[in-house]
């Protein structure tokens, strides 16, 4: 309806009679004038997303004969050494800060002993990021998870239990042939106690005093992990409830991030990133280096297939929830919109 019509139509009497309450003659604070032109409102927007601040999870799978999709993550893929490589340029292209490599081997067993195999398929897909783009920072996982034939992140006691401290020089062993083979970064992300301390003095030790520590701190024992496990073929049953920390707790959290401090991480992270936006905000307070958010498996499905389903904006729910994760205190977020998003921004 045209302004015209409208008028007419008050004029004919069709509107109704509306409320005449007294409005004062000055309103002194007018917070909408900073937001009357999409100029200003970008002059004082006081959060802005930056690919630069991005890191790309990708995923290779062993003796993979072409890339698939992940039913669970539409749009993103198990990779083979072409496709990792192509995703690896195109994240590159679009001046992404970082890829995050992950890893599934053709064989487990209990100790996860491919996962620190020199030769492995993780140590081969740092190698192949790294030949693809020498520039681009990579981060490797550092667990033990896609390669043990139980699924935990570490080894198990007699038991069944986890052994936290035979776990450790799993992770030391790992680290170092991740190091070795090109990661500029490690993200050690099984919850064991004490894990940052002993990588920091192997890597040390084996002369790997740059590489840099994104310490998974605040790790939540997640439900939004779900997708994640169909992307990895994990073979869990159960849960990571007795290391992954309780959603219930931020001051638990906290601590966390304090340990990983003092033990030498130089990025600690908040993962999963929506659900945590508190532990995330107090986490920035205390912490004298970078915080990271992953915005993890689950998330990243939640907004894809309520975009399906046409019930959001995909671009525009993909913006916020990035923006948020930023905005409550984020220096760098772990996302598989990346290379999209980054494409958006610099377009
Ligand atoms: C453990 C690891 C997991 C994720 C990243 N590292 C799975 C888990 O802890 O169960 C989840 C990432 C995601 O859901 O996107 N190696």
């Amino acid at each position: 309806m045209t302004i015209s019509s409208t008028l007419s139509g008050i004029a004919q009497g069709s509107a109704p009679s509306l409320p005449t309450h007294r409005v004062p003659d000055s309103i002194g604070q007018r917070p909408r004038r900073l937001r009357s032109t999409a100029a200003i409102r970008s002059m004082v927007a006081e959060t802005r997303l930056d690919p630069a601040e991005f890191i790309l999870p990708l995923f290779a799978v062993e003796g993979l004969d072409a890339p698939r999709e992940i039913s669970s993550m539409p749009g993103v893929h198990q990779h083979t050494k072409a496709s990792l490589q192509k995703a690896v340029h195109e994240a590159a292209d679009a001046e992404v800060g970082a890829v995050m490599l992950f890893a599934t081997p053709a064989h487990r067993d209990p100790y996860g002993s491919e996962a620190w195999n020199p030769h492995g398929i993780l140590a081969e897909a740092v190698r192949w990021s790294v030949e693809a783009e020498p520039d681009l920072p990579v981060v490797a996982d550092v667990c033990l998870d896609e390669f043990t034939d139980h699924g935990h992140c570490g080894v198990l006691a007699p038991d069944g239990t986890i052994d936290n401290d035979a776990t450790l020089p799993l992770y030391a062993e790992m680290s170092c042939v991740l190091a070795d083979a090109g990661a500029a970064m490690l993200g050690p992300s099984g919850m064991m106690d004490g894990q940052i301390g002993v990588i920091r003095d192997a890597l040390d030790q084996a002369g790997h005093t740059d590489t840099v520590l994104m310490a998974y701190s605040a790790k939540y024992a997640s439900g939004f992990f779900g997708p994640f496990r169909e992307a990895v073929d994990c073979q869990l049953v159960g849960d990571r409830r007795t290391y992954q920390q309780d959603p219930a707790n931020v001051i638990e959290g906290l601590r966390e991030v304090e340990l990983d401090l003092e033990q030498g991480a130089d990025i600690v992270m908040v993962k999963p990133a929506m659900a945590y936006l508190d532990v995330l905000a107090a986490a920035r307070q205390i912490s004298n280096v970078p915080v990271a958010a992953y915005m993890v498996s689950g998330e990243y499905a939640m907004i894809e297939f309520a975009a399906k389903a046409g019930a959001i904006d995909r671009k525009r729910c993909i913006l916020e929830a990035l923006t948020g994760v930023k905005r409550a205190g984020a220096s760098m977020i772990v996302n598989y919109w990346s290379t999209e998003v980054a494409h958006w921004l610099r377009g």
